[in-house]
């Protein structure tokens, strides 16, 4: 039985992760979730998965060294699949240093660690290991043209204290691969939304505050372009590339699927117009008349587009969910969990929410 070690589990990519690989492999695969569980992270995210006698969590920092070196004492990892990060660029720009500490040095930890479990006196390592590390498109920097995309080639151009920190722990990786041969892949993935998004990133932020009736906060001119990508297909690609990919390579991960943030918006509120029941108070709540502009983020990046075609020729994978399927799928999502949302937004959230956009 393979035994993966999942970092950052509890967050958004890293729960939708975890309920893929069980429902693809169930009881063939055993997963440790190692997260610390800041603010992005969520026990609740993994309740359905929580009594799996192959499932375990380890409430751990990436950034300490003795309790990831211990997980890998106690297991005979064989995958590792690294998401745990700081995520967000907003916070990024009022707190630059803890983005550094788990981005940067977390991701040193878990490469430290890796090595030394899987490293044979010779050098090499040992058979069927795999680290698996998840990072972003914003490393590429910003496109301007409509006809320019980012390929695994396109020089490094990070803009904010969040892509920078990325863009050093993909180096980091590169830097292993290259100097001891460790064996690991790269994915460069563009905006993911679905279920279990924390409601700071644009998507669910929307979808929360159009059925309070709240407004819609636009950076801005609103039309920054973004390449959204279902959270679900990056699951699968993940896995596709962990098993077919070539050890060493960096695979971008793409939605082939790039909007203005002003039409994700639109298409939020008509969508949930639709969706409404008939009789639901809320369909008078949800109108354009929300949509608010609002000072522009800091060094705003203007357009990201992933050209996803090195892993499609290679691998065989493509994003298979369309964007009008998608957002209904994960606002019928939002619809069946308003607990959820109830419970992640109560306490610090009103907080940061009143200081974002006060
Ligand atoms: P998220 O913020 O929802 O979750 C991050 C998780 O990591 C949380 O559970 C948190 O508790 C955990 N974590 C943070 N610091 C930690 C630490 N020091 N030790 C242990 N755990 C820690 O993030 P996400 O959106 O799920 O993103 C996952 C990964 O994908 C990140 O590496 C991110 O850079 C990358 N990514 C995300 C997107 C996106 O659109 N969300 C796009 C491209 C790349
Ligand atoms: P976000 O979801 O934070 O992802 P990222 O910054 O990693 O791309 O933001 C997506 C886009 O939406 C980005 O261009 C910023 C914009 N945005 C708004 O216009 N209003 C908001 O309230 C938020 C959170 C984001």
């Amino acid at each position: 039985m393979r035994t993966y070690l999942v970092t950052g589990g509890a967050g958004f990519i890293g729960s939708n992760y975890i309920h893929y690989m069980f429902k693809k492999y169930d009881n063939e695969i055993r997963i440790i979730n190692v997260d610390v569980l800041t603010y992005a992270g969520n026990l609740e995210n993994l309740k359905d998965i929580e009594n799996r006698e192959n499932y375990s969590f380890v409430r751990a920092d990436i950034c300490d060294a003795e309790a990831i070196a211990k997980v890998f004492e106690e297991n005979d990892i064989d995958r590792v699949v690294h998401f745990a990060a700081e995520s967000h660029v907003d916070r990024s720009i009022k707190n630059p240093e803890v983005f550094v500490k788990t981005n940067v040095l977390g991701t040193l930890v878990m490469l430290n660690c890796a090595k030394s479990a899987w490293e044979l006196p010779d050098g090499t390592f040992k058979e069927g290991k795999k680290f698996l590390h998840v990072s972003t498109d914003e490393v590429y920097g910003s496109l301007e043209n409509e006809d320019e995309f980012f390929y695994e080639t396109t020089p490094y151009a990070p803009h904010s204290p969040y892509s920078a920190s990325k863009a050093s722990s993909d180096m980091l990786v590169r830097a292993y691969m290259d100097t001891y041969h460790f064996p690991a892949n790269i994915t460069n993935c563009s905006n993911n939304y679905g279920p279990y998004q924390f409601p700071e990133k644009l998507i669910p932020l929307i979808i929360n505050n159009a059925l309070q009736g709240k407004d819609l906060p636009v950076y801005g001119d609103g039309k920054n372009v973004r390449d959204w990508l279902y959270v679900a297909d990056h699951a699968k690609a993940i896995d596709m590339v962990q098993e077919q990919g070539r050890l060493f390579e960096t695979y971008n991960i793409g939605g082939h699927n790039e909007k203005q943030n002003i039409e994700i918006i639109n298409i939020i509120i008509e969508t949930l117009q639709e969706m409404l029941p008939e009789d639901d108070e809320r369909r008078k709540l949800v109108t354009t008349k929300l949509i608010k502009y609002v000072a522009d983020r800091k060094g705003h990046d203007k357009r990201y587009a992933i050209a996803p075609d090195k892993i499609k020729a290679e691998i065989g994978w493509y994003p298979e969910t369309m964007f009008k399927d998608g957002i209904k799928l994960t606002i019928k999502w939002f619809f069946e969990h308003e607990d959820w949302m109830k419970h992640v937004t109560s306490g610090d959230y009103q907080k940061y929410y009143s200081e974002m956009y006060k």
